[in-house]
């Protein structure tokens, strides 16, 4: 492998935080992470553009950063995409069997998919993503790999995420005003789950929920495939808000006694606990009891999971979470929030941290990073299926594995 194609990155625009993150692949194959690069989002809200000159400066401090520790240069990265202009929604495709022996070939399942994306969108949209659920031959469904299988009738159900192009090139241009190329996009919650789900939990179902500062991205699993992806438009951010009005606090102060102090479950927090809060225009801090910032904390969180409930009941996937929610994402890291998802859900809540990969790992152990490791894993799953396809179909078992990868993941 020549020295340049070791490496991939991943580039996170958040609403509070820019990441940029590198990954190495290893001789043996695995991945290593090399370097880490952060910066305070400015500019960017909500996936959207809001300040170019100051998103291209947080975008360019975190490529710098992340060039320092890895001691290499930046020039693509893989991005990922959020926040409430992407949306997803399930399709199907259907087409006959073209050859004379009815054997399913890559061309059929290709044409299947095509069928599938077929959909006319508003205009000013467009296709990210085309995720292969599973297929259909004749009368029978629940298949994960139909090539070469007999039939006469092909059919394959797709999760396909759009997004707002003109929003997407925005983000795109801050990027290459910051110096670099973008090889993907990907969603984020899909990266994320990249990260932190267990191949088990994707299986069983489960649902993978990304606080970040301004919104809520989930996305729910099943049988291996993405089967719904949505957004609830409140993050961390209105956390701190609440508490800056709540405790008459500078937003700044709020996030350091929130980050410190702050408690989703009031029932967790003891009577007598006490905490300093700074108090606005230069008057002494004072000394407050801790249940107070719980009770500001407490309705805020039962709100963002009440909306996640509705949506994911109103999309029919409420029986579907056999293996529970996986947090991510910065506003997880509030103390008591996955006990209180626990109380709401009646379900198994775990916060995501990032697996599977070497390196920088202690730099990298947090829910809020799962988005941007995801993104190098993303990267790196997607190269090797290209590497075993280059190798030609000799054996069936790599055919399998190529199939698998490609069914999970065909890009638009
Ligand atoms: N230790 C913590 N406790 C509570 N909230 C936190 C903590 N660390 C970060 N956050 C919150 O997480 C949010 C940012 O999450 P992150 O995933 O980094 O955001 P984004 O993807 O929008 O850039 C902010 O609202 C921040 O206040
Ligand atoms: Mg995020």
């Amino acid at each position: 492998m020549a020295r340049k194609e070791r490496y991939l990155v991943g580039l996170d625009v958040g609403t509070a935080k820019v990441t940029a993150i590198v990954g190495e692949i290893m001789d043996d194959g695995g991945l290593d992470i090399i370097g880490v690069g952060m910066a305070d989002s400015r500019g960017i809200k909500r996936g959207l553009v809001v300040n170019l000159e100051a998103a291209v400066d947080s975008i360019k401090r975190a490529i710098e950063e992340a060039e320092l520790t890895a001691g290499i240069e930046i020039d693509t990265v893989h991005l990922a995409l959020s926040g409430a202009n992407v949306k997803g929604f399930n399709s199907r495709g259907v087409v006959a069997v073209a050859g004379k022996t009815r054997e399913i070939t890559r061309e059929d399942v290709r044409r299947a998919i095509d069928a599938a994306k077929a959909v006319s969108l508003p205009s000013g949209r467009e296709i990210l993503h085309v995720l292969p659920q599973d297929f259909v031959v004749d009368d029978q469904d629940g298949i994960g790999a139909p090539v070469g299988m007999t039939g006469s009738r092909l059919e394959v159900n797709v999760h396909i995420i759009t997004g707002n192009a003109s929003s997407t090139q925005n983000v795109v241009a801050c990027v290459n005003r910051a110096g670099v190329e973008v090889a993907e996009t990907v969603l984020e919650q899909l990266a994320a789950s990249e990260a932190v789900l267990t191949p088990d939990e994707r299986e069983l179902g489960v649902a993978l929920v990304d606080i970040g500062g301004g919104t809520t991205d989930f996305a729910v699993f099943e049988r291996g495939s993405l089967w719904h992806t949505g957004v609830v438009s409140i993050g961390g951010d209105h956390f701190t808000n609440d508490i800056a009005v709540g405790l008459r606090t500078p937003v700044p102060d709020a996030e350091r006694v929130k980050r410190r102090c702050g408690c989703a479950l009031s029932l967790m927090v003891g009577e007598d606990e006490t905490m300093e809060v700074a108090s606005v225009g230069g008057r002494k801090p004072r000394l407050m009891p801790r249940r107070i910032l719980a009770d500001i904390l407490q309705p805020r969180a039962e709100e963002i999971f009440h909306l996640l409930w509705d949506e994911i009941r109103r999309a029919g996937y409420e029986k579907s979470l056999h293996s529970g929610i996986v947090l991510t994402g910065g506003g997880s890291m509030l103390e008591g929030l996955a006990e209180i998802a626990e109380q709401i859900f009646d379900l198994p809540i775990r916060r995501g941290y990032p697996v599977g990969v070497g390196g920088l790992t202690d730099h990298i152990n947090s829910p809020a990073f799962a988005t941007a490791v995801g993104l190098v894993m993303y990267a790196h799953r997607n190269r090797h299926v290209d590497d075993q396809a280059a190798v030609g179909a000799g054996a069936l078992a790599r055919v399998r594995g190529w199939l698998r990868a490609f069914f999970r993941e065909f890009q638009a």
